[in-house]
Formats: C-alpha cells, structure tokens, sequence
C-alpha cells in the first residue's frame, strides 16, 4: 500500500510518505502545496491523507485535481476538515477556508449543479461529522451521520446551536 501524508506535520500517518513545507516535520519531501505540479508521477499512490490540511491552502479545487492526479483510480483520500462552525475554523489564522459536509460534492455526480467546477471526478464513500462531546452524548451525532436528509436539515438549520467540530470524508478516484 502505497500512502501519501499530504501536509503531514509531525503526525505521519504510518507507512506513509509525507509531504510539507515545514522543515520540522516528519516530512520526507519538502514542498509547497500551492504549487504544481508535486515531485510525483501520475497514479504512484494507492491513497492519500490530507488531515487538517486543505483548509490551509491556496485553491482548494486545484488541490483536489492534483490529488486526483496522484492517486490510481478506484485508490481513496481521506480528508479531515473543521466543519465551519467549530471554534477552531476561524480562530486559526492560517486557515482560508470554512467547509462544511457538503464541500466536496462538486467533485462528484450529485455536485449541486456546479459540476463544471472541475472535469476531475471523486465518489464521495463516507462522510462523517463529529460533533462537540454534548451534541455527541445526546445522540445528535448519531442522528447526524445516520440520515443524510437529517445532515442536510443540520446544515441548514441547526449547525449554528448544535455545532460541528470535524468533519471525515472518504472519498474514492474515479478517472
Ligand atoms: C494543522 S497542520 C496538520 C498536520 C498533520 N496533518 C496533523 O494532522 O497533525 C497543517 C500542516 O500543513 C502544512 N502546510 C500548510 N500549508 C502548506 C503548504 N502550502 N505547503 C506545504 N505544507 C503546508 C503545515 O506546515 C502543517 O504541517
């Protein structure tokens, strides 16, 4: 299994090659996201882990292409977000972008009508949003990430009170 840790700080994900800007980190190739192409040939990963990174950088959609890029087809990513209305999603300064549990259904067939975004295209397997542990221990979490309808409602209506923390997407390479 051939593993990408894109913006992998000091947590590499085990057995991974990683990859950051910052010297400091576990990263076994230093480099910058926000350019392109990065130092790999087409389809050498069988998944990539980008954890609490895509909110860090410059094009969210360019990112999402050169992910596609890299991983082989029917490989997977698995994306960590904060949901936008944790605490963490603006208190960071670093952070230029506010996403929620929808974000990355332009990728996919149900894009919200905006499929022209990118011609790159990803199934969306699995989302899962965790919530702050009060939400979580009265059953708003599970109800949440049971029925998407309630997770749309969520969004909608309630993600104000009932707050997010983060959210998981598993997402697989269609090409
Ligand atoms: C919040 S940390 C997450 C680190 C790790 N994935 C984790 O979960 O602990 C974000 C990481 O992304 C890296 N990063 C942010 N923007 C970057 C960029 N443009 N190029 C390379 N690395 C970047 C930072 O250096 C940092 O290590």
């Amino acid at each position: 299994m051939r593993i990408l840790d894109v913006g992998c700080g000091i947590n590499k994900a085990p057995g991974a090659i990683g990859i950051d800007r910052n010297p400091a980190s576990a990263a076994d190739v230093l480099c910058d996201l926000d350019h392109f192409p990065y130092p790999f040939r087409d389809n050498s990963f069988d998944r990539l882990e980008a954890v609490h990174v895509i909110e860090h950088v410059s094009d969210v959609i360019r990112t999402m292409e050169e992910f596609h890029r890299l991983v082989r087809p029917g490989g997977r990513i698995r994306v960590v977000t904060p949901h936008y209305t944790d605490f963490s999603s603006y208190c960071d300064p670093t952070h230029r972008w506010h996403l929620n549990s929808f974000s990355f259904r332009y990728f996919g067939e149900n894009h919200g009508g905006f499929g022209y975004y990118s011609p790159v295209r990803f199934r969306e397997l699995s989302v899962r949003v965790k919530l702050l542990a009060l939400w979580r221990m009265l059953g708003f979490e599970y109800l949440v990430n049971r029925f998407r309808r309630v997770r749309l409602f969520w969004e909608h209506y309630a993600c104000y009170v009932i707050r997010g923390k983060v959210i998981v997407f598993e997402i697989e390479v269609v090409k």
